[in-house]
């Protein structure tokens, strides 16, 4: 395993490497795999090759000279036995003995070139060449003297025969030279020299085909090189390619993986891994600080976002509470001017009412004297004077004396009824008292129908269900003003009821705790759509038209009824009637309310 210092090393070294250094030494050691590769191959190869091309071209050259040796060897025995024959034909002799000549000088040569070249070349290959080099050796110690011989000798038998006629003295002169010659031991030496030769011939060929064999694998041996060389600078290419890919993709899809899944969570507080120093670890470095950078943004526009919130918290709180303050300020005027007109005109019907409703007391029993009297002078005086007479038949003294009681007494009843209105009035309009007193709510709701009278006494039956209710803790007056905003809604919803044939309003009230009541006040009118009923106890929100209705009724009423501690509710079902619900505590025991 490669897992050693060495490794940690390097891999250090390449964690430092730009992307750029990385690809091209990459290929720079892949290339130069190839080319020293291929050049030690064509170095190596060529150099066997050459070395054997030489000994092969040496051995070439041996060969030829052994065999030119070799033949020259032959011709001479041949030239000699011919010549024999040949002495007496002087043209033929003649040409026998130039064809020795030239024999003698090409055998003379030859064996001065074996002696120079053999003896060199075979020095230079003493352990590879041992048994061509004893061979050679033997045939310079054993030959050399056959050589000197036969040589010496045919340079007799030339010198016998250079003259181109011969006397018969010369001619037998020469045929016993050449006798001797061709029969002596010399010719069997030439063949033993000659088998030498030939034997060193086969050596030589040996050697060459030697040779030529180790240039064909020095041939192969270069190719095996270049091909290895190749292979490696392939594998070498293919491995380097692959580490350096990872190299390169690997930190890319880590800084990836971190970048989307930072995307997908936004969880800014998350850092890309930077794990190499190239332009990779740079790219990493710049992303870190972008998703710094954002994350500060993000966390500055959540500031801004939750001071926008606040500001807005705070602006509708603002309006909120100025138009509760319109609205108050809207009722306290209308309320304290409407309060204290009917107040003061309460207070000025008040005494003239008390005055007739008084002295009609008095009028009925003078009026009672006075038919009385009639009637006693009637009795008395059965017959009265003609004016008298007259008189009484144009008043129509009977059926006046029978019908102005009854004027009286609907005359009483009337007094009487203005007296409650006035009474209603006052007690309706009791503004003044900013104190919490124990009202009866009952004296309220039926001083606000008595109000509402005039509107309500055709065609609209009022039921009254009133339980047994304690005095209740309260400003009366805003209360009253409560059931008459809700009675009068109630009013407008059967009034907008046309064709409706039975319209009813029922007023139920009852005791439901120690410390609390109920009433409920429910119309069989149009109800109220779902979309309205949510917005109904908003400020200015109003369904009639303009000039009847301000919106301002049931906000009112329920600022109130908070005021009070209680509250208020409302059940309605379109085309079946409303059911307005107020539940109000007996006692204001925990904060004293303040009027609104
Ligand atoms: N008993 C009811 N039946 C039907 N609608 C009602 C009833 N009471 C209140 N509403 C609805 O509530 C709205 C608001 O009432 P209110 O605050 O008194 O203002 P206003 O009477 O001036 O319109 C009315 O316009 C009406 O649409
Ligand atoms: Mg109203």
């Amino acid at each position: 395993m490669l897992h050693s210092p060495v490794l940690n090393w390097l891999t250090e070294k390449v964690r430092r490497l730009s992307i750029g250094t990385k690809i091209s030494g990459g290929y720079t050691l892949a290339l130069g795999i190839a080319v020293i590769g291929t050049a030690t191959g064509i170095l190596i190869g060529e150099q066997y090759y050459d070395q054997s091309r030489m000994y092969a071209e040496d051995a070439r050259e041996e060969i030829r000279l052994l065999s030119r040796l070799e033949t020259t060897l032959l011709r001479a025995k041949t030239h000699q036995q011919q010549l024999s024959n040949l002495l007496r034909k002087s043209e033929r002799r003649q040409e026998e003995y130039f064809h020795i000549i030239e024999n003698y000088a090409e055998l003379n040569q030859l064996w001065s070139e074996f002696k120079s070249t053999e003896g060199q070349t075979k020095n230079s290959k003493v352990k590879e060449f041992s048994e061509e080099i004893r061979l050679v050796k033997h045939i310079l110690q054993n030959h050399e003297k056959t050589i000197d011989a036969y040589l010496r000798q045919v340079e007799v038998v030339l010198k016998q025969l250079a003259q181109p006629k011969l006397t018969t003295e010369e001619y037998k002169g020469a045929q016993k030279l050449i006798l001797k010659l061709n029969t002596g031991s010399l010719p069997l030496e030439i063949d033993h020299m000659s088998n030498d030769v030939a034997a060193l011939t086969h050596l030589a060929y040996k050697d060459y085909e030697k040779e030529e064999a180790k240039s064909s694998k020095a041939q192969r041996l270069r190719l095996q090189i270049i091909g290895v060389s190749m292979f490696l600078s392939v594998t070498s290419a293919i491995f380097l390619s692959m580490y350096t890919s990872r190299a390169i993709s690997q930190p890319i899809k880590k800084v990836t993986t971190v970048v989307q899944q930072i995307a997908q969570d936004s969880n800014f507080d998350r850092q890309v891994p930077v794990t190499t120093e190239d332009e990779i670890g740079t790219l990493a470095r710049a992303f870190n600080t972008l998703i710094q950078q954002i994350a500060a943004y993000i966390q500055e526009l959540s500031q801004k976002n939750q001071q926008l919130l606040q500001t807005h918290e705070e602006l509708s709180q603002t309006l909120e509470n100025l138009q509760q303050t319109q609205v108050q300020l809207i009722q306290t005027e209308k309320m304290s001017s409407l309060g204290q007109m009917v107040a003061s005109i309460a207070h000025e019907i008040k005494n003239p009412v008390n005055f007739i409703s008084n002295n009609l007391e008095y009028a009925n029993n003078y009026t009672q004297d006075l038919l009385e009297l009639v009637h006693l002078y009637q009795q008395d005086y059965p017959n009265p004077t003609p004016l008298i007479q007259h008189h009484i038949q144009a008043i129509d003294c009977e059926f006046l004396a029978e019908d102005l009681p009854k004027i009286l007494s609907s005359m009483k009843m009337g007094t009487e009824s203005l007296r409650q209105l006035v009474l209603s009035l006052g007690n309706f309009s009791r503004l003044d008292e900013a104190e919490m007193v124990s009202a009866d709510l009952h004296t309220g709701i039926e001083s606000t129908l008595l109000i509402l009278n005039h509107q309500l006494k055709y065609g609209i039956e009022v039921i009254k269900q009133y339980g047994d209710l304690p005095l209740v803790e309260c400003h009366p007056a805003q209360l009253n003003q409560v059931f008459m905003n809700i009675v009068q809604n109630a009013i407008d919803a059967l009034q907008s009821a046309v064709d409706q044939q039975y319209k009813q309003i029922m007023i139920k009230t009852q005791a439901m705790t120690s410390n609390q009541i109920k009433v409920g006040i429910r119309d069989n009118g149009l109800g109220i759509s779902q979309e309205s009923i949510k917005k109904i106890f908003e400020p200015f929100f109003t369904t009639k038209g303009v000039g009847k209705g301000t919106g301002l009724g049931l906000s009112i009423s329920y600022q109130i009824i908070k005021k009070h501690q209680g509250q208020i509710a409302v059940n309605s079902q379109l085309g079946e009637g409303t059911e307005f619900v107020i539940v109000l505590p007996i006692k204001q025991s925990i904060c004293p309310s303040t009027p609104i």
